[in-house]
């Protein structure tokens, strides 16, 4: 029996995609077709697809030519899955010709040619449309907007606008959008403004862009005081629209597994953190934006109930308190009494470090991508290991998030809550005094 495979992603099923089925097919007697993973097309920046692994697979398996369909997982599975099966033919499109001559050491590679016309891009295109992103800035290094954009597949982006006028032309012929000389401009041609605004500004433009019921992705926090941040909050509530910090972290899959056993309880009680950030990959990050990233793990573990803020923005002291639950059960993933050491700028060890009474986790250099962390157990001479790759610098793991929050209609924070963004204002505030 001759066995053939063929891999995809098959969302939107299309006849692109039953076209190459058929002539897998006809390649041999037995179909396996791999159809990619939700974690591995979200490690590979593929964020646009629709569809769920399981109607993805109900589509392939309804065309009634697998014979066996199986699930793409990892980077280089493929010849593992050749072995495994005894596969003597490999098929794909011709869009990724030789791209996998290699696996010509295993069995036959055939590329076919693609069915012109049609693909699940362009079916997603006109099936849901795109938001229109208008960027406010006043730096010049705004562009990553552009390109993360097109890799999140539901945004465009509508114009720029700045004030100053050449940040603005720079940033329109880089990226071929419109300059649009006036902010009231820019926001009648946008669902969405993204502020890359000195904290000063950042305020003024995002109460504008809520007024007019816009979507704001902006860096944290929104506004220098808390007074100011509760308001930006409310308006948002108010006018039904999303405002959102642009924090990669929680939008990656590996920092919220860090969580998740922080809070668990999984390393004991958590009694201290140490975090540090030298520069966000731009030795130019502002004081707030290291201050929200490295305060962004210490709140979602610690919580938001601060008893005690001292020292200075590069090295600060934060002292919590959190209440054991009512029903006298034991507390899982904080202490009753914890504090951070945070740490921000040239001197700062670029480290992060989770105490709890039954283990550490620990995360090294760049530890704010969010993509990699072990853990120490008393007793065991090993760490536990915990890495994603991901791609680009993390923008558009954010706008994903902030597209499925538009589409489905969720209002929540999808970045920070409520508490917690309030907390770094505040913290911010005291500093400043
Ligand atoms: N394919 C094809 N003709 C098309 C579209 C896809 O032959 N018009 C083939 C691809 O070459 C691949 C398989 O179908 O071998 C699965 O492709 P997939 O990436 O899932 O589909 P696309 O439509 O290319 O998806 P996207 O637009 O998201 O990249």
């Amino acid at each position: 029996m001759k066995k053939v495979i063929t891999y995809g992603t098959f969302d939107m099923f299309h006849n692109g995609h039953l076209n190459i089925l058929k002539r897998a097919k006809s390649y041999g007697d037995y179909l396996i077709v791999g159809v990619t993973g939700e974690n591995y097309d979200l490690g590979r920046g593929k964020l646009s697809v629709h569809e769920t692994l399981a109607e993805r697979i109900r589509s392939v398996e309804e065309t009634g030519l697998a014979d066996k369909i199986i699930v793409e997982e990892y980077l280089g599975q493929k010849i593992a899955d050749i072995r495994r099966y005894g596969v003597d033919v490999f098929v794909i499109g011709d869009d990724w010709k030789g791209k996998f001559d290699h696996l010509n050491a295993y069995c036959q590679v055939v590329y076919l040619p693609r069915t012109q016309g049609v693909s699940s891009a362009q079916i997603r295109h006109d099936t849901f449309g795109q938001y229109r992103i208008g960027v406010v800035t006043d730096t010049a290094d705004a562009d990553e907007i552009a390109s993360e954009c097109a890799a999140a597949a539901c945004f465009s982006i509508s114009g720029v606008y700045s004030e100053n006028a050449s940040v603005a032309a720079k940033f329109s012929m880089r990226n071929k959008v419109p300059a649009e000389p006036t902010l009231a401009g820019l926001l009648s041609s946008s669902d969405v403004l993204f502020v890359r605004t000195d904290l000063k500004k950042r305020a003024a433009y995002i109460r504008e862009a809520l007024y007019q019921s816009i979507h704001v992705i902006a860096d944290a926090p929104f506004a220098p005081t808390l007074q100011e941040q509760k308001e930006l909050l409310r308006l948002a509530d108010e006018n039904g629209v999303l405002l959102s910090e642009n924090l990669t972290m929680p939008h990656i899959y590996i920092f919220n597994q860090l969580l998740w056993i922080a809070r668990g309880g999984l390393i004991g009680p958590v009694r201290s953190i140490r975090a540090g950030i030298q520069d966000l990959g731009d030795p130019e990050s502002s004081v707030e934006s290291l201050l929200s990233a490295v305060l962004c793990p210490v709140l979602k573990i610690l919580g938001t109930n601060i008893r005690r803020i001292s020292g200075d923005a590069f090295q600060l002291k934060l002292e919590f308190v959190n209440q054991p639950p009512r029903d006298g059960s034991a507390m899982l993933g904080t202490a009753p009494e914890a504090f951070s050491v945070v740490q921000i700028g040239d001197g700062a060890n670029e480290a992060l470090e989770i105490q709890g009474d039954n283990g550490t986790i620990r995360a090294g250099r760049h530890w704010w991508r969010g993509d990699y962390f072990e853990i120490e157990r008393p007793g065991k001479a090993d760490p536990e290991r915990y890495s994603t790759g991901y791609d680009g610098n993390g923008l558009k793991y954010v706008l994903k998030d902030f597209g499925d929050a538009l589409r489905t209609g969720n209002r929540r924070p999808v970045t920070l809550t409520r508490e917690e963004s309030e907390r770094i204002a505040e913290i911010m505030e005291v500093l400043h005094q």
